[in-house]
């Protein structure tokens, strides 16, 4: 049996988690987070310090031309020079995204309440937060492995998100931008770097069927070298079956070589109990098993496994579903729980 997560699937995917930089760093109450993601892990994910609210300096505002951006590279400094000396490779999530990015990105003027740009304005700051953000990335050789392009354009019933909930749609008038975001990301990104298309609830067949035609046309563009299924769980739903359907329906789009990734899993559990705890190991381990079977016996291209969060503790789904939630590897005190024991268990 191996004794970390990282050896227990060196020979299939990266094993990742997602962190914030107080981890990272290992700052007070966050201190056994340091080793413990060193030790276990392979592969981090930023929470929420590489969306584009988090990168976007507010000082672009005060650009003369209103489609210079300035980020922030400080912050890039510090999650970028933890991961190199903690020996971990960082998924880039995300850049082009309805949510998490500033009203005023999308104004005339980068005015809060402006009218939205044109879209010839739109693709020249798209490509100029890109090229900043990726080229940056870049001077820290080889950490950054993967960027997830574009995050959630696909609406629960299969059709592209709008202009209702997306300023990016509202501004293109259709999914191009889209097809835009993951052609300036291959201009910029390095060879060896993989570019992801990421959403939720990937496994529901209406939108597992979108989110296959977009990607499908940006593969076949050459830009997009895979799916990022974000895989956020329930204790009873999805079931394996559906999980692993979707994954054979991406898997088609090129047998073997358009990449997997599961880039968010977590599963919402309320009962610390035992009992309720055995049962969400048992669940767990049945998705790898699907994983590993899929890999060896399909040969699909599984590259990364990303669990949403470390420890119990500090899991967004305890604000999100408005009850505690324990749905993850690591217990509060940074022990490891039943579930990990389980995975470790795996061959
Ligand atoms: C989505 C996003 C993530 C994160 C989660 C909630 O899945 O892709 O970045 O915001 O919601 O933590």
């Amino acid at each position: 049996m191996a004794s970390t997560l990282k050896e227990t699937f060196q020979n299939e995917f990266l094993i990742g988690s997602c962190v914030n930089t107080w981890q990272l760093e290992g700052v007070k109450i966050f201190k056994k987070a340091k080793p413990l993601i060193k030790k276990e892990f392979a592969s981090i994910t930023m929470e929420n310090q590489m969306k584009p609210d988090k990168l976007l300096k507010e000082e672009t505002k005060n650009c003369e031309i209103k489609t210079d951006v300035i980020i922030d590279t400080e912050l890039l400094d510090r999650i970028l020079s933890e991961a190199k000396s903690m020996g971990l490779l960082l998924r880039g999530h995300t850049l082009v995204w309805h949510g998490q990015t500033p009203k005023w990105f999308f104004r005339e003027d980068y005015k809060e309440d402006g009218k939205l740009v044109d879209r010839e304005t739109m693709s020249k700051r798209m490509e100029n937060y890109i090229r900043a953000v990726i080229e940056y990335c870049d001077t820290y050789d080889g950490i950054v492995y993967a960027w997830d392009v574009v995050n959630e354009a696909i609406h629960d019933d299969g059709n592209p998100r709008d202009e209702k909930t997306s300023d990016w749609f509202g501004i293109y008038g259709d999914t191009s931008y889209i097809n835009e975001a993951f052609f300036y990301a291959r201009k910029y990104a390095k060879k060896d770097v993989s570019l992801f298309y990421n959403d939720y609830d990937e496994y529901n067949p209406e939108k597992r069927d979108g989110i296959y035609k977009k990607v499908k046309e940006l593969y076949e563009e050459g830009n997009c070298d895979g799916v990022g299924m974000q895989s956020h769980y329930d204790m009873d739903y999805p079931s394996v079956d559906l999980i692993k359907e979707a994954i054979e329906k991406f898997n088609s789009i090129a047998p073997g070589k358009i990449q997997i990734q599961l880039t968010e899993m977590d599963m919402h559990n309320n009962s610390n109990d035992e009992k309720d705890q055995k049962l969400m190991a048992k669940r767990y381990k049945e998705i790898f098993q699907m994983l590993l079977d899929e890999k060896r016996n399909n040969h699909v291209n599984i590259t990364c496994v990303t669990v949403w969060g470390v420890s119990d503790n500090v899991s967004w789904l305890s604000g999100f579903r408005k009850e505690k939630s324990y749905p993850l590897f690591f217990d509060e005190n940074y022990k490891e729980k039943l579930v990990c024991k389980e995975l470790k268990s795996l061959e």
